[in-house]
């Protein structure tokens, strides 16, 4: 491609990109295809001749666009509700046309030293002390796999030789989470050979946090049958909820116990910018790891997650494994990011957090996710005033979990519940999703793509509240 051609095509997209972001209304939120829609309508060949972009951008506009959900749209309450910025969004153009792959330090030393202080920037925001050493993964899961495995590594030193049936392994190893805790810690589990059978979940409060009482019996009772504790997982900001588990006392378990403790912070870091909420991370100077996700509620694009560890040694002595074409000159002076983790090659992420703190400053993000705080106690407060819904969990952070009344018939009221949410879903202005508490169908709004404003909570509402006259019951 020629440069007068990608300038047209370049400038046409970003025309494109400023329309989509200034008028997301224009697209329902949901998509509305069908299975096998998008499959159909692309040729299951591939093309023996190239193509113009413009041809390729018109089969975007037609094709592709139909079947995207729109994460990017200020409706979007479903999940955790994320935001790709704009500043965001042109850093990562930037990082697509470098095309910097970061494994070594010196296949782009800004890459890994923009890392290394974009993490640091951060972790003053958080609140964390200087201790805790950060590298940016993709995604949270893979963050918390690290975590357990340099813990698995702390335990089981041989571990990396010999793998854990090894002589000298020490039986049945244990991880301790909440009940509440994400899926991604049992498949971190599976994946480093600890099976899912060896996390232990423990118990929550009427509040979904967890019993820091009952964490310290199950562990007794573990060493006293002969397992080794590997680590605890305490999670600031639980999916279903946004519970935040009582991080003091447990890394206060952890510290007398000697128990790697790994904090699962994903979501609900990003609090701990708020003057108000900072008390979301308290006792996380104590932990050994600790996930936060910029990707979740920092206005960051898709995907950067970023790992603090206080042993990073730990982890490089883990993973690190220097085969003879990697090795350079500078090794022992620099960092070189492959030896944080499993995956060699890696995207130059630090960019798009470095855009974005600097484009909305501390004060700008603090703003935004205080402003989300605020919406969320607006409807929550709606609900708690309404004869039709109820509450179903505390709302200490921007996610509201509540349902509609029914009938005393659990099942009749889940499925009052699920035809709502269709209902209010197939809308297309707003989208929501679900959760099961105490085994209940439970709907949650969550609050925090960067342009959601009162008007889009109070239009979520005013649907919920339509869709609920229209089913009646
Ligand atoms: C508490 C928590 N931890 C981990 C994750 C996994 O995040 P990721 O998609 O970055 O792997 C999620 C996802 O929502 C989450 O809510």
């Amino acid at each position: 491609m020629d440069a007068e051609t990608f300038r047209r095509n370049g400038h046409a997209l970003v025309d494109w990109i400023a329309e989509y972001l200034n008028h997301p209304e224009h697209y329902p939120v949901l998509s509305r295809n069908r299975p096998g829609e998008v499959r159909d309508a692309l040729p299951d060949k591939p093309p023996e001749r190239g193509v113009a972009f413009e041809e390729i951008f018109r089969d975007f506009e037609r094709v592709i666009v139909p079947g995207i959900t729109h994460w990017n749209h200020p409706g979007f309450f479903g999940y955790f509700a994320i935001s790709g910025s704009a500043p965001g969004i042109l850093a990562e153009f930037l990082t697509a046309a470098l095309n910097v792959q970061a494994m070594l330090w010196r296949t782009s030393p800004s890459a890994t030293e923009l890392e290394e202080v974009t993490l640091g920037w951060l972790r003053q925001l958080l609140g964390l002390p200087d201790s805790f050493e950060a590298v940016i993964y993709d995604t949270a899961s893979i963050a918390s796999l690290h975590a357990l495995a340099a813990a698995r590594h702390h335990v089981v030193p041989n571990v990396r030789l010999q793998g854990l049936s090894g002589p000298g392994n020490v039986g049945p190893l244990r991880v301790y989470a909440s009940e509440h805790a994400h899926s991604s810690i049992d498949k971190a589990l599976i994946t480093l050979g600890l099976g899912q059978e060896s996390l232990c979940k423990i118990p929550v409060d009427s509040e979904f946090r967890m019993l820091p009482d009952a964490l310290r019996d199950a562990i007794r009772s573990d060493r006293d049958n002969g397992v080794t504790p590997v680590a605890i997982v305490a999670t600031v900001g639980t999916t279903s909820t946004t519970s935040v588990d009582p991080v003091v006392s447990i890394s206060e378990i952890s510290v007398n116990e000697g128990i790697w403790l790994h904090v699962d912070a994903a979501y609900a870091g990003a609090a701990a910018l708020v003057p108000d909420t900072r008390y979301v991370l308290e006792g996380c100077a104590h932990a050994d790891s600790l996930v936060v996700n910029p990707h979740k509620w920092l206005f960051t694009p898709f995907d950067l997650s970023a790992f603090y560890c206080r042993h990073m040694d730990v982890v490089r002595a883990a993973f690190s494994l220097t085969p003879d074409y990697l090795d350079t000159p500078e090794a022992g002076q620099v960092k070189n990011l492959m030896d944080t983790g499993v995956q060699l090659g890696r995207r130059f992420r630090a960019l798009k957090l470095w855009a974005v703190i600097r484009y909305f400053g501390s004060d700008g993000l603090r703003e935004r996710i205080a402003e989300h705080m605020r919406l969320a106690q607006i409807f929550s407060k709606w609900v708690d005033e309404s004869s039709y819904f109820e509450r179903a969990a505390p709302v200490p952070l921007s996610v509201v979990c509540f349902r509609a009344h029914g009938s005393d018939n659990d099942s009749t009221t889940d499925d009052l519940n699920m035809r709502l949410l269709t209902r209010v879903n197939s809308s297309g202005e707003v989208f929501l999703s679900h959760t099961r508490l105490n085994g209940r169908y439970t709907i949650r709004l969550a609050i925090g793509h960067v342009r959601t404003t009162e008007a889009h909570v109070r239009r979520a509402w005013e649907l919920l509240n339509e869709a609920r006259r229209e089913i009646g019951e």
